[in-house]
């Protein structure tokens, strides 16, 4: 049985395809058309996923949406009789929905085939519920707790859930405009960062803040009964799609959020690419910690509703990694699993599986551990695109690629490392990655330098083997898709000092052999060089979405200063570069 997962006309569209409740492909537009954040309808993503499979569009028994525009209708047109202003937009988007919800000729027009050839049954799934869908579905668990959180979607911006068997039944919503995730936005904005997805750079800012703005920031979301509330006198009304706009070309704009009161409280808002001054770090950090405050008391809420060990979370704010690493500290949850997609790109899975698993009753699969699910290229393909970029390459066997490999980033080089299936979901987990030493002082500096030209403020991560984790960091809840923050034990802090941030945390990934050995294979490489079992891990790209083809991967290594690629088995170096290693990089307090 095949069913076609969408996410479609909302940030991150994307597609995946499950084969008799396995999850074969899956993929973000962004990663094939090249537009961050891509918003449109994802059909790149549908034939990517339909040619990995080997199968037609006329071959799809169901096509499922993780997006239902009737959901929460009643909510809706209360929220637009109370707020007469939004009534001609509610209508406007009710019709422009109405449009997308004709997936046959959509995926017709798309593939140009006849719509009379399209056997597929539709399904649209409400927003929140596909979130929830596609971690408890993916997790290893008979029954779980499901949390859902994020800026808003079908109306709703948070959802819990008690997930068992193949039921995940809805416990509570919390309804638009009141939303965890739009406070959250509403701060970075006022601060600078601007952009769709800018929240994720924010969360590393707010360690160098002090608690000064606490108590104020405190009072612009506070708990209500089992859920949560604005005081929406801080932000400008949102309408029902809480200020995000998907342009027609399918670039995600954010509208301003912040009202005038912020700026009768706090001055005026920061410009984006200015100084960084203290009150921006210090509302960071206040912004982050009533963050916190607010996620534990929903868990714990949730946990005495649920009183299980087991949490299968999602929604954009479930990629908040800090808040993440201290769940079992803060609430009773022992076990977290949250879907390497935990943004919207998730949507396409959580509405795939939860046709199979709730809608047509089929059997649970085994869960999914690793998060390689795109395309992978082959070694001719990979040759061909070397020679069209007239680089010189060694072909390697396994051994003497990892033990090459681990030499230069012993000796403190910049290395691409491109492998495999391309990652599902924002991070790099070490297939389209740039590694790095660990233990270098200006390593952070000199990637910035050289490849990121990223906010001086953010830090690398690690990746590390995974029966380390005890000894390196004071947690050993595994982090597989690098959604959690740990501290890292004082001891080791020196030693992995490239990679831990000024509050000594670190957003680690646990590598496990059987989830990825090539990447397991070449970290304990370095560590037969160096003794360390971690090393820095981000992703290949340069302010663009992560590389996925080897020719995006050439061209990044070939416009940056990185020093050595190693790309499936070809190791191809660019010297020059080296001295720069161990020079000091001047950064000043400024974003990019
Ligand atoms: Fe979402």
């Amino acid at each position: 049985m095949l069913i076609l997962g969408l996410n479609m006309f909302h940030a991150d569209a994307s597609a995946a395809i499950v084969v008799d409740g396995e999850v074969k492909f899956a993929i973000a537009e962004e990663r094939l058309n090249r537009h961050k954040h891509f918003g449109g309808f994802p059909v790149l993503a549908i034939k990517a996923c339909l040619d990995a499979v080997g199968a037609k569009i006329s071959e799809v028994d169901h096509v499922a949406v993780g997006q239902d525009s009737d959901a929460n209708l009643a909510k809706k047109v209360q929220y637009a009789l109370a707020n007469p202003a939004k009534i001609l937009n509610f209508i406007h988007l009710r019709h422009r929905k109405e449009a997308m919800r004709d997936v046959r000729s959509l995926t017709a027009n798309a593939l140009d085939v006849d719509p009379a050839q399209l056997k597929f049954q539709e399904h649209h799934l409400e927003h929140h519920i596909a979130h929830i869908a596609s971690a408890y579905y993916c997790s290893p668990w008979e029954k779980a707790a499901g949390f859902s959180f994020d800026g808003s979607g079908d109306f709703v911006s948070t959802m819990t859930a008690r997930c068992q068997g193949n039921d995940i039944e809805v416990l509570d919503r919390v309804y638009l405009p009141h939303s965890l995730g739009s406070f959250y936005t509403m701060i970075c904005e006022f601060i600078g960062y601007t952009k769709y997805g800018d929240e994720g750079k924010v969360m590393g800012l707010a360690p160098y803040g002090k608690e000064t703005y606490c108590d104020l920031i405190a009072k612009i979301v506070r708990p209500k009964g089992e859920g949560l509330e604005l005081d929406l006198s801080y932000f400008k009304p949102l309408g029902s799609n809480q200020g995000m706009e998907v342009l027609p070309d399918g670039t995600v704009r954010l509208a301003r959020h912040f009202s005038d009161r912020m700026e009768k409280l706090f001055g005026e808002p920061r410009q984006p690419h200015t100084e960084i001054a203290q009150r921006d770090m210090d509302l960071a950090y206040a912004m982050q910690h009533r963050f916190e405050e607010i996620f534990f008391y929903l868990l714990n809420h949730l946990h005495a509703r649920v009183p299980l060990d087991d949490l299968a979370m999602a929604g954009g704010c479930a990629l908040n990694s800090v808040a993440n690493g201290k769940i079992f500290d803060r609430t009773p949850f022992r076990r977290t699993y949250i879907q390497p997609a935990a943004g919207d790109e998730g949507l396409a899975i959580g509405a795939a599986l939860h046709t199979y698993h709730s809608v047509l009753k089929q059997p649970r699969r085994d869960d999914l551990k690793h998060s390689y699910l795109g395309p992978e290229f082959s070694e001719s393909r990979i040759q061909s695109a070397l020679q069209r970029a007239g680089l010189e390459a060694s072909k390697l066997d396994r051994a003497t690629l990892l033990n090459q490999t681990a030499e230069q980033i012993a000796a403190g080089n910049v290395v691409g490392w491109f492998q495999g299936r391309m990652e599902w979901g924002p991070r790099a987990l070490g297939n389209r990655s740039i590694v790095a030493h660990p233990g270098l002082p200006n390593m952070k500096h000199v990637l910035n330098a050289r490849i990121k030209h990223r906010e001086w403020f953010r830090p690398f991560a690690p990746s590390i083997l995974a029966e380390y984790q005890p000894e390196y960091f004071e947690h050993d809840h595994p982090s597989p898709f690098m959604l959690h923050v740990y501290k890292i034990r004082p001891e080791k802090r020196k030693e992995l000092c490239a990679v831990n941030h000024v509050d000594d945390t670190g957003r680690l990934q646990t590598v496990a052999r059987e989830e990825n050995p090539m990447y397991y294979d070449l970290i304990a490489a370095f560590q037969r060089k160096t003794g360390i079992p971690v090393i820095l891990n981000t992703s290949f790209n340069e302010n663009e979405p992560i590389v996925c083809t080897p020719e995006e991967a050439i061209a990044c290594f070939q416009r940056t200063k990185m020093d050595v690629l190693a790309i499936g088995p070809f190791l191809v170096s660019k010297p020059g570069h080296r001295e720069e290693a161990t020079a000091t990089v001047s950064i000043g307090k400024t974003d990019v």
